[in-house]
């Protein structure tokens, strides 16, 4: 399908920056801690670093080698290596309908983080009382108006900058911003745990309560595992397609997993305690970050107001952008399909994610409000749209493409993408162990995982 020649990444450090930039965004600091609330405090980041460490790993080596051996898009790379194989034809397709899901409720909270900009730039939370500022959350994300607003303005500019084929400039950004959003989470990490109250937190995150572990908790940390580091959507595929041949791709892998990791873990310890320090359920909702990191900003707006505002137009900014950078990698997906099956031309294809995803978008967003009430299956509509991707449709990508190294492409072709070519003598020592996680250890738990969480 792609003739063209690829591009390919400058070095390691590119390739790590890249895959890092779609890898980090709010699945690390809105979605993760949220999910430890939900699902047992340190009985959930222990089993989501073992998953990720022992599946998503293994995963996310899968989509690089079909990437790099493909050499094309994700749709594409599973008919191509399977020699236009029906199955692995239509599975492609997966690779399009979940990350355009994903986009639509995604830039809802994009939204949020929009309108706590706003918020911040006009300084409201470092002088408001802290618990004001946590309970602002509850009647912004339940009106009607701001929300859906605060989530099309979001949603258009990644359309925009999509459509007007300047990614690179925010991406080039987002290398900026995004060590920047690292330090002030430090920052904040330390405040947070220095607060009144605060220590509950941290043992919530340190000392774990085994009886809060369930089933239902693997499938949850899986899954956010799989959605924080882009798998099962093609993004990974699509950048292993334009990683070097030379490449170690152990290297860049792990580099990129352990770095997502410790985004998040930070995260949950800069958040975790604040919420502890604020009197919130931890299990709240999606809305814990909202809650909590204002409280942070206004309890810090008492003594130095000055710092406190900055800091939070710093932070959202950076949230923002961070998101951005995610957001515009899920968007990519569905236009570059338009505009290659359907000939759209890029900016009609844009008009028509854009009328798609965010229609269903607003769906979503009015799901905290005015929608409240409907419910599929027990859930309000984000809530469903999320647990469906997260849980079944990642899940089902996941297995596929970690099925399809281990099973379909021939051992020999994996050994020489995973060494290079013999070229990294380490990689081939422990290439039995990887095959063996490949092959085994990582399609039987996704399945046990998959089913368990449906049967138990
Ligand atoms: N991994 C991103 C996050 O953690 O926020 C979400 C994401 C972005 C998933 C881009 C997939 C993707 F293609």
């Amino acid at each position: 399908m792609v003739s063209k020649k690829r591009e390919h990444f400058g070095g390691r450090v590119a390739v790590i920056l890249a895959m890092a930039g779609s890898a980090i965004g709010l699945g690390n600091i809105w979605r993760f801690p949220y999910m430890v609330g939900e699902h047992g405090g340190a009985v959930f980041i222990i089993i989501y670093v073992l998953s990720t460490l022992l599946i998503s790993l293994p995963v996310f080596l899968a989509e690089v080698m079909i990437g790099r051996r493909s050499h094309t898009n994700a749709r594409d790379a599973f008919a191509r290596l399977s020699r236009q194989h029906p199955f692995w034809k239509t599975a492609g397709y997966l690779t399009i309908l979940i990350p355009m899901l994903i986009s639509s409720y995604y830039s809802v909270i994009g939204g949020w983080s929009l309108e706590y900009l706003f918020k911040s730039c006009g300084f409201a939370f470092s002088g408001m009382a802290p618990e004001a500022a946590s309970t602002l959350f509850g009647s912004f994300v339940s009106s009607t108006w701001t929300p859906v607003l605060m989530h099309l303005l979001f949603f258009a500019a990644t359309v925009g900058i999509v459509a007007g084929g300047v990614r690179s400039g925010i991406e080039k950004f987002s290398k900026i911003i995004l060590p920047v959003l690292f330090v002030l989470i430090v920052l904040i990490l330390i405040y947070s745990v220095s607060l009144p109250g605060a220590g509950a937190g941290v043992r919530y995150l340190m000392h774990p309560d085994w009886s809060q572990l369930t089933p239902r908790t693997f499938a949850y940390a899986m899954g956010q595992s799989f959605f924080s580091l882009s798998l099962g959507m093609g993004a990974i595929i699509t950048y292993g397609s334009y990683v070097n041949k030379k490449e170690n791709i152990l290297v860049t892998s792990t580099g990129t997993a352990v770095f997502d990791l410790l985004f998040a873990i930070l995260a949950g310890f800069a958040i975790m305690p604040a919420v502890f320090a604020a009197g919130i359920e931890p299990g709240a909702c999606p809305g814990l970050i909202f809650q909590s990191i204002p409280y942070v900003f206004a309890k810090m707006g008492a003594t130095l107001p000055v710092l406190s505002g900055i800091v939070s137009i710093v932070f959202f900014l950076a949230v923002i952008v961070a998101a951005m950078t995610s957001s515009i990698s899920l968007v990519e997906v569905g236009v570059s399909f338009l505009m290659e099956r359907a000939r759209l031309s890029r900016v009609k294809a844009c008009l028509l994610i854009f009328a798609l995803c965010g229609g269903v978008g607003v769906l979503c967003s009015l799901s905290f409000g005015p929608l409240a009430g409907v419910k599929i299956a027990g859930m309000a509509i984000f809530d469903l749209l999320d647990w469906v991707c997260s849980n079944i449709l990642l899940l089902v990508m996941a297995l596929l493409a970690v099925a399809f190294v281990g099973w379909i492409l021939p051992r020999r072709v994996v050994h020489d993408e995973f060494t290079s070519h013999q070229l990294y003598p380490f990689n081939d020592r422990i290439f039995p162990l990887v095959y063996f996680l490949l092959k085994w250890v990582a399609p039987i738990a996704v399945v046990i995982i998959f089913f368990t969480n449906f049967i138990l």
